[in-house]
């Protein structure tokens, strides 16, 4: 099979490295791709959001499957036109990608689905916005409802607090994603992802993973695309899991495939879990980055069956194989981040560390340069790595970072704290 995946952080190289250890891979080329995937695989320059680009680029390089990494080009309706064009893709259609791209279907389709999730109210304009915070109180939660790549979302402790999210969101803050306002409860309890592969009919879970959202250590700090991750979720227990696919996933599937917008490809399920009760915070409709870092190191080469099968329709006769195994993930960033960074600082001592199936380095921004490895992103390697406990694990992934040589980078030492 010659496969294409579309994206660039560490999420696309960590599918990539799972994708290169099935021998199904012929050939693998990721767009646009960055430093470390151009070690596996050919990176190509291509606009990934462009549909009609990506359809050609597929067709001159004679792909089989196209995995699509990032929720920007399934926004942008890219699953759709290679669909048209004939080819196989993993990722759903831009009518399915409204379960991330707006707050407000989501919520509705809950809703339909009688699926466990925070009360809300749906607002075009500021003043009613304001009138429903003054009557429910604090804390609550004001939501941007499009896509504001994980910042439209702000915790108001106090009433004042959410007035002033209100007029920021639909003063612009936001841009268009912010022109609808989604007001929810606050929910309390404890924060766990799942990971579920949706063919449009049959769903199959394939694991769970808790991130670290904070800057920070011990979760303090601005809000950051998520400073590392481990599977599983200690919290997501078998039970849990359980009830939260027949409660939530499987109704909110089946509703979307009665209103002719079946769901295809993976289902990332937030959920708010208190007294054994899990509820839906959000959906995302692509892999978490880092989360797919961790998932993808302890699934290995059936990942690649797996995605196949979720877009091949053969879900209700796939199976996950399980080994009784710990990953985490730690992300090193350039200081400055989640606000403004450096660019262009050398990382070294890459090359003397083990890359295997207990320890891998994904990068998620760098280019290589003249033979160096360049930082040129935000978050900038995902240092990764398995055992049979979250603490060996753990071990060996800050044994690697204590090998890394960057002194304009940082980590979190506290990664997996909740779960040891
Ligand atoms: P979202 O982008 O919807 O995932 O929101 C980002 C983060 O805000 C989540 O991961 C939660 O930590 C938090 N959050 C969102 N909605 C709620 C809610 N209704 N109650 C409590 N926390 C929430
Ligand atoms: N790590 C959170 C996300 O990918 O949305």
């Amino acid at each position: 099979m010659n496969i294409l995946i579309l994206g660039s952080g560490g999420r696309e190289h960590a599918l990539a490295w799972a994708v290169m250890q099935n021998p199904k891979c012929d050939k693998l080329i990721v767009a646009p791709g960055n430093a470390g995937i151009a070690q596996i695989a050919d990176c190509a320059a291509l606009d990934i959001e462009n549909g009609t680009a990506v359809v050609s680029f597929a067709e001159e390089n004679a792909i089989d499957f196209v995995i699509i990494g990032p929720e920007a080009p399934l926004a942008a309706g890219v699953a759709d036109r290679l669909r048209a064009a004939g080819l196989l893709v993993f990722g759903p259609s831009e009518a399915a990608a409204r379960l991330e791209a707006s707050k407000s279907f989501t919520k509705e389709v809950c809703d339909a689905a009688g699926a466990p999730t925070a009360a809300y109210g749906h607002f075009t304009d500021a003043e009613a916005a304001k009138a429903h915070v003054r009557q429910h109180g604090a804390p609550t939660v004001v939501k941007a409802d499009g896509l504001a790549a994980g910042k439209g979302v702000i915790i108001a402790m106090s009433e004042e607090e959410a007035i002033a999210a209100i007029d920021d969101m639909f003063g612009g803050a936001f841009g268009g994603a912010g022109a609808e306002v989604v007001i929810e409860e606050f929910m309390e309890g404890e924060e766990a992802s799942l990971f579920v592969l949706v063919d449009g009919e049959d769903v199959l879970a394939i694991g769970s993973a808790q991130d670290h959202k904070r800057v920070g250590e011990g979760d303090t700090g601005p809000n950051t695309g998520g400073m590392g991750a481990y599977s599983p979720a200690p919290v997501l227990s078998a039970e849990i899991e359980a009830k939260a696919m027949e409660e939530i996933v499987k109704p909110t599937m089946r509703v979307m495939a009665e209103r002719g917008m079946p769901y295809q490809g993976v289902l990332y399920a937030g959920l708010m879990i208190k007294d054994g009760q899990p509820r839906l915070v959000e959906y995302n409709v692509r892999f978490g980055d880092p989360e797919c870092q961790v998932l993808m190191l302890r699934l290995g080469a059936q990942a690649l069956d797996l995605m196949h099968a979720a877009a091949e329709g053969r879900l209700a006769d796939a199976q996950v194989n399980w080994a009784d195994d710990h990953a985490i993930t730690v992300v090193l960033a350039a200081q400055g981040y989640p606000g403004g960074y450096e660019k262009g600082t050398e990382i070294k001592g890459l090359d003397a560390l083990p890359e295997d199936s207990s320890n891998m380095v994904f990068h998620a921004g760098t280019k290589s340069e003249d033979g160096k490895i360049l930082a040129v992103g935000g978050r900038v390697l995902n240092v990764t790595a398995r055992g049979d406990t979250l603490q060996e694990a753990r071990d060996r992934a800050y044994a690697m970072i204590d090998e890394i040589d960057w002194p304009q980078g940082f980590h979190r030492r506290d990664i997996g704290w909740r779960a040891l």
